[in-house]
């Protein structure tokens, strides 16, 4: 696997055999770091971190994986910034290409990440766009593999808003990776054709398959790994929380879902999630709609078959290799 030079924006861009490689060379990181066997061969580099949105994982990994690999990394907040008002992303991509070897960017659409990397001529890597989140899909799959030790033959199953970041990337995550792909939520909830379409031809060549549908229990029924997410997403308005909670309580996961799909299924969520009300915006929603959780129930979160701390670690691992295999470590 030679991924020097190349930015990392969605995992259409990757084979499932550089996937499979960064998969591979964040187990080999997680190892060493486990072990105390510095791994700090960037030394001299520098990254720099765009976030438009907020973070608490995305940033922590990027920050940890550099220091870690001997790297510096400046941090450029929501803010604070020229990015957007006073600069185009073109100049900024100019500029920063100039003095880091390497850029990351959290932000909206994906159209900007994609000009940053064009111009940029360092490997840009996306933390976060609307419509994808691909080092989350590489936590998640790492995450999965060591808990089934394959990918392959995985029956993954994504309750909720299908059509963000998140729903998104699972579906290409898995079709790539010949994992079975379920989506579950009302129909206005599904992914866009066109990225189904797609899907479906990655699906093909990896021999899984791509499911939408709108009933829970025959979702997931034996499924291997439930997913969720938020219901209302970063820089989404706040008059979606009604027609969300509305529509989507139906797909919350519960310890009914796990039982339906069965002791071997893992739950997975990319937090940060309101699995009960001691957040602000849990406790405002809570007290609005007279809710106690909303997209899981405590009691799945807090379950031996929740593995969502597990992922979270994995985040830093998985954005160490990406950074790793891109500049070229
Ligand atoms: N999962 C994830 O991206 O978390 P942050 O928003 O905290 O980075
Ligand atoms: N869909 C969520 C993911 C957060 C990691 C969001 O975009 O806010």
């Amino acid at each position: 696997m030679n991924l020097k030079g190349r930015s990392f924006l969605t995992l259409k861009d990757f084979t499932p055999e550089e996937i499979g490689g960064l998969l591979d060379l964040a187990a080999e990181y997680k190892e060493k770091k486990k072990k105390g066997i510095p791994v700090d061969t960037l030394r001299g580099k520098n990254v720099a971190l765009i976030f438009e949105k907020n973070s608490t994982r995305t940033r922590c990994s990027f920050e940890v994986a550099a220091h870690d690999l001997g790297m510096g990394c400046t941090y450029l907040d929501p803010k604070s910034s020229q990015i957007g008002k006073k600069e185009s992303i073109e100049d900024t991509a100019k500029v920063l290409g100039s003095m880091y070897e390497g850029i990351e960017y959290r932000g909206y659409g994906q159209e900007i990440v994609e000009e940053l990397a064009a111009y940029a001529g360092v490997p840009v890597w996306n933390g976060l766009t609307n419509e994808y989140h691909p080092t989350q899909m590489l936590a998640d799959m790492l995450t999965i593999r060591e808990n089934f030790g394959r990918l392959a033959g995985i029956k993954l199953v994504y309750l909720g808003d299908a059509r963000y970041n998140m729903g998104n990337s699972y579906m290409i995550a898995c079709s790539k990776m010949g994992m079975d792909f379920v989506a579950c939520a009302p129909a206005k909830y599904f992914p866009d054709e066109r990225l189904v379409e797609q899907c479906r031809g990655y699906a093909e060549a990896s021999g899984s398959t791509i499911t939408l549908t709108e009933d829970v229990w025959e979702a997931t029924k034996d499924a291997d790994v439930i997913c969720t997410d938020v219901w209302v997403s970063m820089g989404e308005p706040d008059e979606v929380w009604a027609e969300r909670i509305h529509d989507l309580t139906p797909y919350k996961v519960t310890s009914d879902v796990m039982k339906n799909a069965g002791e071997q299924a893992i739950f997975l969520h990319c937090l940060p999630s309101f699995h009960d009300l001691k957040t602000e915006i849990g406790k405002e929603m809570g007290e609005r709609f007279q809710l106690t959780d909303m997209e899981v129930t405590d009691e799945v979160f807090r379950s031996p078959q929740s593995k969502v701390f597990q992922e979270a670690e994995n985040r830093m691992h998985t954005i160490k290799a990406v950074m790793a295999a891109t500049l070229g470590a």
